[in-house]
């Protein structure tokens, strides 16, 4: 048996990779860019930052600054339409996973048309659009390396998921000094994030030994340096470990797709408006306690790679570590419960049935090593109360 890896055409990564990004667009022959970004971007100067180095090298491009946090069917409307009516030949996508994935969907939609609905899962996007170069500022989403991209129906709160080598983006500048400024939220979120990627593609029923091998990497890095990074944003030891280990986490799970714990937020996310990384973090102690017994070699695999456990501990003493851990984690990162964040206890229940559908319809859970009944996620939801 083999398996199909999908990764961009070209990766750089390290201390000032952004500056390569003239470079790169010189190597793929364009000279036309739309950079899609965010109004965060523009404010902390990193647009500019962009637009001066192309400048160094005779390249005008123009800014769309208009995408927003969990973008949406109708917030990537009007980069569509600046690429329908623009003659760009590439797209620079800067910022966190909203901005990156926005711009997968303008891509595509831009050169394609068509309603963002009709390249919804369980379709496989394998048209190429504008070749996208992602460059992302938090450790993180990983959709700088990976086929996918979320977009939501503000109609129905449905979290599309898209998917297909069309999302994949050409090239990834993967550079931790963009990182550097990050607010502590934003870091523990998108870095828990992370760790759920690689932890989620280590123990998918859709791993090989190629994601593997990259999600164990991403564990490394992202296990001992997340605390780091909370306390001190300025560690930039800490710092290029979490945005490696965060690329690698995305390389695993683009070829490994994630589970339970996304199949579980997204919904959470999509109808409470809570931060995609956040609903993952509330959600990673009670889901990984589910699904122990079903991967125990597996999940205490995560807890040696993570650090919390040896080679002498016994699986289910590393188990019990790894339990420990993710409880610790929240706790340190200060990641509330839904009650906390102010979420209404009786709107949540009512909710569960409906949030229950909706996880085992965007097909994650399937990959998950036990593939929870309705009523089991619906446990699992309670617990988090
Ligand atoms: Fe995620």
């Amino acid at each position: 048996m083999s398996n199909q890896i999908i990764l961009p055409r070209i990766m750089q990564v390290g201390e000032n990779a952004s500056l390569e990004i003239p470079t790169i667009l010189g190597s793929l022959g364009c000279t036309r860019p739309l950079i899609i970004t965010d109004k965060m971007m523009v404010e902390l100067g990193y647009a500019r930052q962009v637009q001066s180095c192309l400048e160094e090298h005779q390249i005008t491009s123009e800014v769309f600054d208009n995408t927003v946090p969990e973008p949406t069917v109708s917030s990537i409307q009007a980069g569509v339409e600046a690429v329908r009516n623009g003659n760009y030949d590439s797209i620079i996508a800067l910022g966190g996973g909203s901005p990156i994935d926005s711009a997968k969907a303008i891509s595509i939609l831009g050169k394609f048309g068509g309603e963002m609905r009709d390249y919804k899962f369980p379709r496989i996007v394998n048209e190429v659009g504008l070749p996208i170069i992602a460059v992302p500022t938090t450790a993180g989403t990983g959709t700088e390396v990976t086929r996918f991209t979320i977009i939501t129906d503000e109609t129905n709160d449905e979290k599309m998921l898209c998917v297909g080598v069309g999302f994949m983006p050409i090239a990834a500048l993967v550079d931790y000094k963009l990182t550097l400024s990050l607010p502590a939220r934003i870091t523990a979120d998108t870095g828990i994030d992370a760790l759920t990627h690689a932890m989620e593609a280590y123990v998918s029923k859709k791993a090989s030994p190629y994601s593997d091998s990259q999600a164990i990497a991403a564990m490394k890095l992202i296990g001992p340096n997340l605390r780091r990074v909370y306390h001190d944003g300025s560690d930039k030891k800490a710092r290029e470990a979490m945005m490696l280990g965060s690329t690698l986490a995305g390389v695993a799970f683009s070829n490994a797709s994630v589970a339970l714990v996304h199949g579980m937020s997204r919904p959470i996310g999509a109808a409470f408006h809570v931060p995609h990384g956040l609903s993952n973090a509330m959600l990673l102690p009670a889901v990984t306690e589910f699904s122990i017994p079903s991967a125990v070699e597996k999940y205490a695999d995560c807890a040696r790679a993570i650090g919390v456990a040896t080679q002498a501990d016994s699986d289910e003493e590393a188990n019990q570590k790894l339990m420990a851990e993710l409880r610790a984690l929240n706790d340190e990162l200060q990641v509330p419960t839904p009650e906390q964040f102010g979420i209404s206890r009786q709107q949540f229940f009512d909710l569960m049935p409906t949030m229950a559908e909706q996880a085992l319809a965007s097909g994650s859970p399937n990959n998950n090593p036990i593939v929870p009944t309705a009523e089991q996620i619906i446990d699992i939801y309670k617990q988090l109360w």
